[in-house]
């Protein structure tokens, strides 16, 4: 998707980008002075460049660790290459491998799932909440089977999942929890910091997330096994004697399986200075979107989302709002977006797809090759119908742009936009060539001709 998001670079000749960046920039550069980037990141890069701090657990990779497993409340903290290294960590960590099954919502980013896969382990999606837009725990317990591994969470969006009723089903079967908080920087759930909730939290610090390296990804765990499998798995050369907790492990340092999942120490360093910005970026993200939502309280078209009981979001990754059709006379999910981006205001319907409906997962794929691993021999596969209340909830979100330093009347203005396109949804439907709900279910190619839909095919971000 495009919020935040950027692409850059050359055409080639299909008109295809060639070559893109996939960083952070604002949506809406006439309503928000932020700048992701600025002379402090260049500064850590230039010095730690300057001493050569290129590889390794440096200095500044080793501070950034306990910066960070201090601020989530962990008794340990790993960064990795990027959130997907995180996690394939984690899911090693707790001893996934072949055979295992993973819960998992269908409504998240493939990465939250993918390393689990190359793990040799299947995933069993499950339905999310509508009104929270996150997995539903009663699902997640019918979704159990003896051979269920793994349970993961995905704070999407940096909304915070309902975790008691999952840390309860976890305490009852054993099975152990991941929190995905690759969106959620410093979100919270009664009080306490996501992450540290689950046996192991992840987190991506890609170039478009809240807390930035570039690349890069943090594991952090009170588990001493998860946390010595991790190191075990990806942290070759730079644990012998200073990581280690036990001895079970050690005869294998410091190479450990020989595997590199380390992040680059000049990535820790921007994402060091990142963290710093943080509170006052998510608070400043965390008023514009309240007042933006309060704005909408009198349209009744659109809600906001439901947060969790107790729970505090943050990292703002992007700005989902619920759209109910029959309160606007039926124009359709894409048409409200595509008059909003009309009057000024970029919106995008649902960025990410649902993974139970990428062919990946309909018809399996036979990853390892002659027929073994978790999508082939005896893999069912999905269709579309299989998450009725996913798919209808995913079929009407929008997703405003999300500003992280805006002037004083951005959330007004809009408000205003938001107001002007569904009050006058009936003449947009009569008039203006755009779409009901019951004509863009016949025409099923009307998100290509809007050009709303397909975030992989119009951002760099994902
Ligand atoms: C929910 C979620 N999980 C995991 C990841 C993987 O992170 P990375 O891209 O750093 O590997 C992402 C990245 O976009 C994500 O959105």
């Amino acid at each position: 998707m495009t919020a935040r998001g950027k692409k850059k670079g050359p055409s080639a000749p299909s008109g295809e980008a060639a070559v893109f960046v996939q960083t952070a920039s604002t949506q809406m550069s006439e309503l928000d002075r932020w700048s992701q980037v600025t002379e402090d990141e260049v500064r850590i890069v230039e010095e730690m460049t300057r001493r050569n701090e290129l590889s390794g657990g440096t200095e500044v990779v080793r501070e950034f660790e306990e910066t960070w497993r201090r601020w989530i409340g962990t008794k340990y903290a790993l960064t990795t290459a990027n959130g997907c290294a995180a996690l394939y960590c984690a899911y090693f960590g707790v001893g996934l491998g072949p055979g295992d099954e993973v819960i998992c919502p269908t409504y998240t980013w493939i990465s939250t799932i993918a390393p689990a896969l190359l793990l040799g382990a299947r995933p069993v999606f499950c339905e999310s909440d509508p009104e929270t837009l996150l997995l539903d725990p009663e699902d997640v317990r019918r979704r159990i089977t003896p051979k269920t591994r793994a349970i993961i969470v995905v704070h999407l969006w940096g909304l915070v999942c309902d975790l008691d009723p999952i840390v309860a089903i976890s305490r009852e079967t054993g099975i152990p929890v991941i929190e995905d908080c690759s969106h959620g920087h410093g979100a919270r759930y009664h009080g306490r910091m996501c992450g540290s909730i689950g046996t192991a939290g992840c987190w991506s610090l890609q170039g478009s997330k809240p807390v930035s390296a570039g690349e890069g990804g943090v594991l952090t765990t009170d588990d001493v096994e998860c946390f010595e499998r991790a190191c075990l798995v990806g942290q070759v050369n730079r644990i012998k004697g200073v990581d280690l907790v036990t001895t079970k492990y050690a005869e294998l340092q410091p190479l450990g399986l020989g595997m590199k999942f380390r992040s680059h120490p000049l990535a820790i360093g921007i994402a060091q200075v990142q963290l710093k910005k943080l509170p006052e970026l998510n608070r400043k993200r965390r008023d514009y979107v309240e007042a933006v939502e309060a704005g909408m309280r009198d349209i009744p078209a659109l809600k906001p989302v439901k947060l969790v009981e107790a729970s505090e979001r943050a990292g703002f990754y992007a700005f989902p709002i619920r759209y109910f059709p029959e309160e606007a006379a039926n124009l359709s999910t894409e048409s409200v977006a595509k008059a909003l981006s009309n009057e000024g205001i970029p919106t995008q319907t649902g960025p990410y797809p649902l993974l139970h409906q990428l062919p990946l997962f309909q018809k399996g794929f036979d990853i390892f090759t002659r027929n073994r691993g978790p999508l082939c021999e005896g893999y069912k596969g999905y269709r579309d119908g299989d998450f009725p209340v996913t798919e209808k909830m995913h079929a009407h979100l929008l997703f405003l742009p999300v500003l992280s330093d805006p002037v004083l009347d951005a959330a007004d203005r809009i408000v205003n936009a938001l107001r002007n396109v569904i009050e006058n949804a009936e003449t947009l439907v009569r008039t203006e060539g755009f779409f009901t709900e019951r004509d863009a279910r016949k025409q099923p190619a009307i998100a290509e001709i809007l050009g709303t839909q397909g975030f992989q095919k119009t951002s760099a971000r994902k």
